[in-house]
């Protein structure tokens, strides 16, 4: 059942409860700080499920210097609770999340995911890593399991803008 669920731009007030979903899934997510949270919280959506805050998203923009047509946006910090899940939220996330950066006119949107059917769902196609891992080395350095990017199981998902 689908849940009725809103979406709105993060505020700072929804800072801690963002960094503590976060933090109860550092097994499929990079753990965030709540000063990195707090830094980057226009660049976070949040949604509304039954009077708590049942998601979380945030995009980070991947420049090509000298080419303005082909930045690229890849999602990051995507967590819905776990007993709201499979009712629609995580695509109301990711969907607005991709509307609030096409200012930047992305050409495309990626993720690397531990959730490959989930992104199939809303589009995207799994990539080689090694094309996309130059867009995502600023995450993939700050990971604290895998000290090659190659190795890790994440898989890169990939859908054009
Ligand atoms: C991945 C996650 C955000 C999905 O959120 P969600 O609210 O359950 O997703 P939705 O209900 O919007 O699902 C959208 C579509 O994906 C599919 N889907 C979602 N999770 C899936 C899964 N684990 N396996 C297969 N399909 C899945 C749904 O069936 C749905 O398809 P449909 O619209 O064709 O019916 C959620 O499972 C989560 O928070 N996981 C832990 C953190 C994580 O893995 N984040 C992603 C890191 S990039």
């Amino acid at each position: 059942m689908k849940a009725e669920a809103r979406v709105r731009a993060a505020t700072l007030r929804d800072a801690e409860k963002i960094f503590a979903l976060i933090g109860r899934n550092t097994d499929m997510l990079v753990p965030r700080s709540l000063g990195s949270v707090v830094e980057n919280i226009d660049r976070f959506v949040v949604a509304e499920c039954e009077g708590t805050m049942a998601g979380c998203v945030a995009y980070q923009i991947h420049p090509e210097i000298g080419n303005a047509e082909a930045a690229t946006v890849e999602i990051v910090s995507l967590a819905v609770k776990s007993i709201l899940r499979r009712r629609g939220i995580g695509r109301l996330l990711v969907e607005a999340v991709i509307e609030n950066a096409r200012r930047f006119c992305p050409r495309e949107v990626i993720a690397l995911t531990f959730a490959p059917e989930f992104f199939s769902a809303l589009g995207f196609a799994e990539t080689p890593k090694c094309e996309v891992m130059h867009k995502l080395y600023t995450g993939c350095i700050n990971c604290t399991k895998h000290a090659d990017p190659f190795t890790c199981p994440e898989i890169a998902m990939k859908r054009p803008l």
